[in-house]
């Protein structure tokens, strides 16, 4: 299966899922990265991995006709699902109904708890024992379909919000790909 992958900055997400994808027996291929920041580091790793790469900030266009550059260069691409990986931006309901159960994201939290922003200060804020990451369907709600995986980590004596970020996102490179592959396998 094709995938194309949404990222908007670092991109350590999209490296785990392309190099998971190169493993013998992968039931998906990166077939096109897309970023609305052209400048992301993600973007040149993939090109330099010879993946495919689409970029096109939003900046000055209105919303629908920006999507409808994405849809398009996916569709190009022949991708036939998304995984969303440091995307920041809201996609319209237009977008996901078009995609309907074809999208999926990571989330830096243990769904359904600490939807949003900062979810990393917000768990320790509120004393929580254990963080976590969550690969989740896209729909029209904000990080709220379908929870497919989690995995958790202790939150440790003295954790700032960095350095559980850190402990986190480690699981979610190992989390990811695992969903992702169990997926498109169905
Ligand atoms: C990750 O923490 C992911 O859970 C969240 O945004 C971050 C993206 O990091 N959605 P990267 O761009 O994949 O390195």
């Amino acid at each position: 299966r094709k995938l194309g992958i949404l990222i908007s900055g670092r991109g350590s997400n999209m490296m785990a899922l392309a190099g998971a994808a190169r493993a013998d027996g992968s039931p998906y291929e990166v077939a096109l990265v897309a970023s609305d920041k052209p400048d992301a580091p993600g973007l040149a790793w993939a090109q330099d991995q010879g993946i495919a790469t689409f970029a096109l900030s939003p900046k000055g266009m209105a919303k629908a006709d920006y999507e409808a550059r994405i849809d398009a260069a996916l569709r190009d691409a022949g991708v036939e699902a998304i995984a969303l990986a440091g995307y920041m931006r809201l996609l319209t309901n237009a977008f996901v109904a078009r995609w309907r159960s074809r999208i999926v994201n990571i989330h830096p939290s243990l769904l359904p708890k600490y939807k949003g922003l900062d979810t990393h200060a917000r768990a320790i804020e509120a004393g929580d024992t254990h963080a976590g990451c969550s690969v989740h369907v896209v729909t029209e709600e904000l990080d709220g379909g379908e929870v497919l995986g989690q995995a958790q980590v202790a939150i440790l004596p003295g954790d700032t919000a960095d350095s559980l970020a850190d402990r986190v996102l480690t699981e979610e490179h190992k989390l990811y790909p695992r969903i992702v592959a169990e997926w498109l396998s169905k």
